[in-house]
This record gives C-alpha cells, structure tokens and sequence, in this order.
C-alpha cells in the first residue's frame, strides 16, 4: 500500500531530464522547490567501448547545468545495477560534492557478479563503495524536501524507486506505458517479483510524475520520459487495466527469452558495482577491464 511510504504530493520539485541517445538513458536533476538544493538520478559515463575509452561529456552537461543554476548537490542516486550503461556518479561527486546512494540489496548483486567477473578479496562485496544503502522505506532530504527509497526487485534484486514530492524516479521497474517494463532474466531478476514491485509503484497516487530512466521510443515515436501512475493504470502494454501476475509472468519469460545482452553489459557491470569506479589500476598504474568468457 502506497501509505505505508511517506508521500507528500504537495511538494513539486523542478525535475531537468538529460537523454543519452547512446544508451537511451534519461538522467534526472531534480531540485527542491523549497532551497537550492539537487539531487542527481541515474548519470551516464560515455564510453567508446570498441575502442576502450571513457570520456565524460553526458556527465560534464549535467555538472555545467547545476553551477548555472547555482544549485547544491546533496545525492547521486542510483535506481539500480545499470547493465547497459556506466554511471558517472564518482567523477560528479568529485565535482560537486554530495553521497552516492542505491539500495542495501547490491551486496547480491557484488556477489553475483565479483563470481562472474572473478574479482579478488580487494573487492568489497560489502556495499562500502557507496555512502548509503537505502532500505525499504528509508527517508532522507534533498533541502527541505523528504524523500523515501522503495525497495522494487525483479529486474534485479538491488533496484529501487525513488519519490521526491511528487516526482518519482521508476528506474528499470516501468517503461513508458507504450514501451512496458524492462527484462526480468538477468541473474536476480524475477518476472514474478517484478510483477510485485510494479504494483507498489502504481499504488501510489494517480496524479504522482513518474521519470523514466530509459526510453526506445517505440513504433517511431519520439523519446518520452514522464507519465503518471495514472496512466500506467490504464494503458502500460505490459501492466495497465488491471493485466494478471500470469499473464505478465508468461509474456515476460517468452520475451526475455528472444532478448540479446545489452551491448554494455559486462564494461557496465565492473564499473557499476563498484559505484562507478573503474577497477583499480594495476602495477604499472594501467586500468582494464576484463571480458568473461561465457561467463554471463
Ligand atoms: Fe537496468
């Protein structure tokens, strides 16, 4: 039940959305109506994969916006895990200062994927490389504003929604209501559990923003990052008028199915489960990532 959480529609913060048409990822500023003060959802680390090089222009965009509009960092979320691209939260963090939080479930995540990537005891599966871990439920402040985290499993088992006043940041746990809801068969995931999740996120009130961190424009449309809970209800393709956990479950299994693995997929994975770090440079202070063979 959406009551359970601290919602308060009363408060409207300016939400300032960047699109990366490299991975079709939507990072968010979002500004306490109240104070100067911002958090940052879900920012993107460039990365030319085939030729192995990091740049930063996505995150220098969102860093340039928040010194025009002479605004205070306090939090870089992350909704998740990203598996199709790299957040740049430490490089904005070193910048701007403010903690980088995601939800308390990553310590699976680093486990699952310090096996995959057969990462030494030096890497922490602790969760440490982040400020906060967020439970289920947990508030805190972005100025005057009160904020809460909900813990919403299935496209991995670390994922959160975030509801700043009335804004909410779904993460991977909806799409658009054309585009549906992400895939649930990474190692975690759970079509069944996201099912659930996904109706916590609709409980919520109607008229609550909700903010996408992707979107594929689907059949030709253009990029759209905001709906309500409202119109999730009613019209998400894979959710809305009132669709059964069955049905969701045998349509998301089928689908997953037929999906290839997200071009960035294991450059994302290291990086990310170490907040965005790269992996520690070796002796002679060179920095690789490593390529598991049919490992995923
Ligand atoms: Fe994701």
């Amino acid at each position: 039940m959406a009551s359970n959480y601290p919602v308060d529609m009363s408060v409207k913060p300016d939400v300032k959305a960047f699109f990366d048409p490299a991975t079709w990822t939507i990072s968010y500023v979002v500004k306490d109506p109240a104070s100067d003060a911002c958090a940052v959802v879900d920012s993107v680390m460039d990365i030319d994969y085939a030729a192995g090089r990091i740049t930063y222009e996505s995150a220098d965009e969102i860093i340039k916006y928040i010194k025009e509009e002479g605004l205070k960092l306090e939090w870089l979320i992350e909704t998740h895990v990203h598996a199709d691209h790299l957040s740049a939260a430490p490089y904005i963090q070193d910048k701007l200062g403010g903690k980088i939080g995601i939800g308390e479930h990553i310590v699976t995540v680093q486990e699952t994927f310090g096996k995959v990537f057969n990462e030494g005891t030096e890497f922490q599966r602790d969760g440490s490389q982040f400020d906060r871990l967020f439970k289920d439920g947990d508030t805190y402040t972005v100025g005057g504003m009160t904020c809460f985290a909900m813990h919403t499993p299935g496209h991995t088992p670390a994922c959160m929604v975030h509801t700043m006043g009335d804004a909410t940041f779904t993460g991977d746990t909806l799409f658009m209501p054309d585009g549906g809801s992400a895939r649930a068969d990474f190692p975690g995931g759970d079509a069944g559990i996201l099912y659930d999740s996904i109706q916590k996120v609709l409980a919520l009130p109607d008229e609550m923003r909700l903010f996408m961190c992707h979107d594929y424009g689907p059949n030709g449309r253009d990029i759209e990052w905001e709906t309500t809970v409202g119109a999730e209800k009613e019209n998400n393709i894979h959710v809305g008028g009132g669709k059964s956990k069955d049905d969701f479950v045998k349509f998301r299994t089928e689908r997953d199915a037929q999906l290839a693995m997200p071009r960035l997929i294991i450059p994302s994975l290291q990086v990310n489960m170490r907040a965005g770090e790269l992996p520690p440079p070796d002796q002679d202070g060179k920095t690789f990532l490593k390529v598991p063979v049919n490992g995923l």
